[in-house]
């Protein structure tokens, strides 16, 4: 990482001389991350968010998700480029089994019998994972390992996936008797399309690197010692293009499922007269 404190540490949120916060929220503190599995540095324009429970293959709590929440808000408006990556040999084993019967920590699960509550307490959760989407920032999913459940719906949140070639993507809610309730639904089905989604989910079958590559699922594919090197490749690139542009064409490529032709033209038109003002304006 390219930024370090005077005593050579990578500069962390929390090490920020404003505190850690940004407009938006409280970066969550040392203890917080730790009780979310989470660790965090921050080194300029380059945030990793490394998922830090490598004894339980990264498996994620309420705590982790609500921990990836409070990074969104309060990540440093300098940032640009947000990294995922697990520790150990996995990306994430998916949801601490252990929360089934309550020994995962986080609190209890739900029975879903007050629907509105357990309606807000879901969109709390996603909070977690639809940041990542802001066309503030660029972000990568480094997956190696196993990514199941919800750590597949997390690397599917993030705009750009790296895997490795021991990576494994599997879908596995469904075979739990759950649905895919942390935002993964909608990016699966635009990657892979409808048919092959149904396909995944309702067999809950494991997706090798190979064919995650084939079908889309994976935008970068590399031998498992390279990932950390393609990885480094692919942020020198992204931070190399101008941040407006980049701002700009993040919003306009993620609005156009959505749009119709006339609806995207006018949404062309109505980004490059901002970046013509920016670019040329006086
Ligand atoms: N929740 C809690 N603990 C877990 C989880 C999990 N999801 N996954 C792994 N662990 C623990 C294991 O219990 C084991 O603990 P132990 O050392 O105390 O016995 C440790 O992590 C290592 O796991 P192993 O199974 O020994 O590791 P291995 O590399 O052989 O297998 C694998 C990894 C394939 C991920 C396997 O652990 C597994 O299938 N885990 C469960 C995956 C799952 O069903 N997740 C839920 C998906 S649904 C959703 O996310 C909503």
């Amino acid at each position: 990482m390219a930024d370090a404190n005077t005593d050579g540490r990578p500069e962390t949120v929390t090490d920020r001389a404003d505190g850690g916060t940004a407009p938006g929220g409280t970066a969550p503190d040392g203890a917080a991350l730790k009780e979310a599995g989470l660790r965090l540095e921050v080194a300029g324009a380059v945030a990793t968010v490394t998922l830090d429970r490598p004894e339980r293959r990264n498996a994620m709590t309420f705590a982790t998700w609500r921990g990836l929440a409070a990074i969104g808000r309060s990540l440093p408006a300098d940032v640009r480029v947000v990294v995922l990556r697990g520790a150990g040999p996995s990306f994430s084993a998916g949801i601490d089994l252990g929360m089934f019967s309550g020994e995962g920590g986080g609190g209890g699960f739900t029975d879903g019998s007050d629907a509105a509550g357990t309606d807000r307490f879901i969109a709390e959760l996603q909070e977690g994972y639809t940041w990542l989407r802001r066309p503030e920032i660029v972000t990568v999913a480094a997956v190696h390992g196993h990514a199941i459940g919800a750590g597949f719906q997390l690397a599917l949140a993030c705009d750009i996936r790296v895997v490795a070639d021991d990576a494994r993507f599997c879908m596995k809610e469904p075979a739990l008797g759950l649905v895919p309730d942390l935002t993964g639904t909608k990016p699966l089905v635009e990657i892979v399309g409808i048919g092959r989604a149904l396909e995944l989910c309702l067999t809950a079958r494991t997706v090798h690197a190979e064919e995650a590559a084939r079908i889309g699922l994976a935008e970068i594919s590399v031998p498992r010692d390279g990932l950390d090197g393609a990885v480094q490749d692919l942020v020198t690139a992204l931070l190399a293009v101008n941040p407006g542009a980049a701002v700009a064409t993040k919003r306009l490529l993620w609005g156009a499922p959505g749009n119709s032709l006339d609806e995207q033209c006018a949404a062309e038109r109505r980004e490059q007269i901002g970046r013509l003002r920016e670019v040329f304006g006086r």
